[in-house]
């Protein structure tokens, strides 16, 4: 596969670029412990990255002067198709450094590795999230144009990071189709639709779990579910998770849990149903509101 060129990319904060030094994994470990704090055991280290660096994984790093504030680690992977086996991108780990969130980093990774698998001449990418972290959500359906049909149940076993630990580690696998005109138009800041509730509302959607809020201030979901419609299979359909899971689970765990049970049961029988996660919208409020939006059938949408 040889050797890829990663443009360096400058922003006005960051500068962007391939790691593949002792010292460069050095940066990525530390910034492991500092992101997902803890458990020494889960850092992977820098041997192994070094080693995946230089076998076609892609290990990318955002530095503002020297120092390292975000990085993406993936490494190849193979896939059962119906045409044979096939070479995708496994996406490991994104991490940014809580002083640089929610000001285009992620994204902005995600792009560079982006680019790079499709010099690779790959076209697609998968990784997994936890479906209740509304941020990420925002990230890898909205931003990135990831879908998602596969849902996997406590696949990591019991985590020990402070980030993860005390809930069954159940995780959305998603699917990043590169060479899609979905993703190409939201990596290359074209336009795509930024729908909100009133919008999906407005075009027939439903809301299957709409949440209730206690006098507290915590969002509930519903006992039960509405029923999967079966009179109208091109309504997209919603499902609502909290704005703020990881406050939740920090004061309310039980509450948590019962969310991660209830959008588990929910997601699962979608999926069985033939629905695919195409879009994600999130409204400040008050109250915030995050919801996943599902269509029938749409591979790539
Ligand atoms: C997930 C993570 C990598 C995102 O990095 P980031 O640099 O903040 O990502 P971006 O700024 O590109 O995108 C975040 C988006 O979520 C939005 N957002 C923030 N809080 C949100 C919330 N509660 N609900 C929905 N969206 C939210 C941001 O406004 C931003 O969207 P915008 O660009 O439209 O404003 C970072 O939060 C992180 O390191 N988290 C801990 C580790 C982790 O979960 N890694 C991923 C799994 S391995």
């Amino acid at each position: 596969m040889g050797q890829l060129s990663l443009r360096q990319s400058t922003d006005t904060l960051w500068t962007l670029r391939r790691l593949e030094t002792p010292e460069d994994m050095a940066a990525v470990e530390e910034l492991q412990r500092y992101i997902w704090p803890g458990s020494e055991t889960d850092v992977v280290p820098a041997h192994l990255l070094l080693t995946v660096a230089h076998n076609g994984g892609l290990v990318m790093g955002a530095f503002v002067e020297d120092t390292l504030v975000g990085f993406v680690f993936g490494f190849p992977g193979l896939e059962s198709t119906s045409s044979g086996i096939r070479v995708k991108q496994c996406s490991h780990m994104l991490g940014v450094h809580p002083d640089y969130r929610d000001r285009g980093l992620g994204f902005t990774l995600k792009r560079a590795q982006w680019r790079a698998v499709r010099e690779q001449g790959l076209d697609h990418v998968t990784w997994t999230y936890d479906p209740l972290l509304s941020r990420n959500a925002r990230l890898n359906i909205a931003k990135l144009g990831a879908v998602c049909n596969t849902y996997l149940r406590e696949v990591y076993g019991v985590m020990r990071d402070a980030l993860n630990a005390g809930l069954p580690s159940d995780r959305f696998q998603v699917d990043w189709w590169v060479n899609s005109r979905r993703v190409e138009d939201r990596l290359n800041g074209g336009l795509h639709p930024q729908r909100g509730l009133a919008d999906y509302l407005g075009m027939g959607g439903r809301v299957l779990n709409a949440a209730k809020w206690d006098d507290q201030g915590w969002p509930r979901p519903p006992e039960e579910s509405a029923p999967l419609p079966t009179d109208d299979p091109a309504r997209p359909l919603l499902v609502e998770i909290p704005a703020d899971f990881l406050s939740m689970k920090a004061e309310q765990p039980d509450l948590a849990l019962t969310w991660r049970l209830h959008t588990r049961s929910l997601f699962e029988e979608l999926f069985a149903s033939g629905y695919v996660v195409t879009e994600f919208v999130h409204e400040a409020g008050p109250p915030p509101r995050s919801l996943y939006v599902l269509t029938h059938g749409a591979r790539e949408a």
